[in-house]
């Protein structure tokens, strides 16, 4: 990871297969003191991670998959099975990795920072009329998994099923990472060989330091696992793919955005007076969704999914991974 001017490039080989979705955002909250019992290094790498994470973003979901999906997911809807209304709940598998049980190994992830965590997942997809049930936690130690989270741990512990969440909780990429999914959800209907390796795909990735009330509480907040989730659910980046023309997100009620906003806005923001939108479109209508979960601004900047958004996370849900009323 030598290279910070585009880290991307450095973990290129070891990133090749994934599809990486993370959560940049601005702020270095740098006045604050670390949570006592973290220390100041987990407070630093936190620091570090947010602060030149806009060179490792990218989602990678093949834009012809996506064609696609759009597609059968227009028609889903045109038949009107689809309603955004009454609510579904989603069983949630937490699979905490660790090197050691100190905090630095990852071990000392408490039940109490995974009820919060659910707390924040449950606050964040109540207008989606999505609810979320704990089912299990697993732990389990192993250095190589904490390293490097490959296929051999997910096919140990993951559920394997299309309408239970996975969320695997260790460092990746030697903590340059906040989080990622590795696969659209309709990669497993457009080929229908790999549900078999189901469990070796799906689900979400987050780093440790990102749980709620972890080593740094004023900029990590717990919306790196609503974000990925987000995108577990079909939903993209808002900037997506980078440019003020073409698709965009697939969503009609988020405006253009070019880039991120992590990019454009510049300082430590911990406070939500702070979070103010850049239009990195300017002649398109609206501003950049500072507010959207899948935006990349700071956390506390981050509180809404669009009806847009909600709709189409129900129909992919519905479509893709048979969650429906
Ligand atoms: C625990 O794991 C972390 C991360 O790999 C490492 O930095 C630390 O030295 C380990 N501590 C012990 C006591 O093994
Ligand atoms: C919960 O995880 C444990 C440990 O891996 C496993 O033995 C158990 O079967 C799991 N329970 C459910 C309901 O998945
Ligand atoms: C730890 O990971 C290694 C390498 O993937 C694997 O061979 C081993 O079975 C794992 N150990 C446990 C206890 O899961
Ligand atoms: C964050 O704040 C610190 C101290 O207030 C300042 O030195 C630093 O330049 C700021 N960082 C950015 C990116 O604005």
């Amino acid at each position: 990871m030598a290279n910070n001017r585009n880290p991307m490039l450095a973990m290129r080989d070891f990133l090749s297969a994934l599809t990486l979705v993370t959560l940049g955002i601005s702020a270095v909250g740098v006045s604050a003191a670390p949570t006592s019992g973290f220390g100041q290094a987990s407070y630093s790498r936190a620091v570090g991670l947010f602060s030149h994470r806009g060179g490792l973003c990218g989602s990678r979901f093949q834009p012809a998959a996506l064609v696609k999906s759009e597609r059968r997911l227009r028609s889903s809807r045109r038949t009107g099975r689809q309603s955004n209304t009454e609510w579904v709940t989603i069983p949630v598998n937490f699979h905490i990795i660790s090197a050691n049980d100190t905090i630095q190994g990852g071990g000392a992830v408490t039940d109490e920072q995974i009820d919060a965590q659910m707390d924040v997942l449950r606050d964040s997809f109540a207008t989606a009329r999505i609810e979320w049930e704990l089912l299990n936690v697993t732990r389990t130690t192993n250095t190589t998994w904490f390293n490097s989270i490959g296929r051999e741990m997910k096919a140990a512990l993951g559920s394997g099923k299309a309408g239970v969440l996975d969320v695997y909780i260790s460092t990746i990429a030697g903590g340059q990472i906040a989080g990622y999914v590795r696969a659209f959800p309709s990669r497993f209907n457009d080929d229908p060989t790999i549900e078999s390796d189901r469990k070796m795909i799906d689900g979400v990735v987050i780093d440790w330091i990102t749980l709620p009330n972890g080593p740094a509480p004023d900029i990590l907040l717990g919306k790196t696992l609503v974000h990925e989730v987000g995108h577990w659910a079909g939903l993209l980046h808002t900037f997506a793919p980078g440019s003020c023309q073409g698709p965009g997100d697939y969503v009609d009620d988020t405006p253009a955005q070019a880039f991120a906003s992590h990019l454009e806005i510049s300082a430590n923001i911990t406070t939500a007076d702070q979070c103010v939108a850049r239009d990195s479109c300017p002649n398109l209508p609206g501003s950049d969704p500072i507010n959207n979960f899948m935006d990349y601004a700071a956390e506390v900047c981050q509180r809404e999914f669009t009806p847009g958004q909600i709709s189409r996370m129900r129909g992919i849900l519905d479509l893709y991974r048979g969650i429906r009323p």
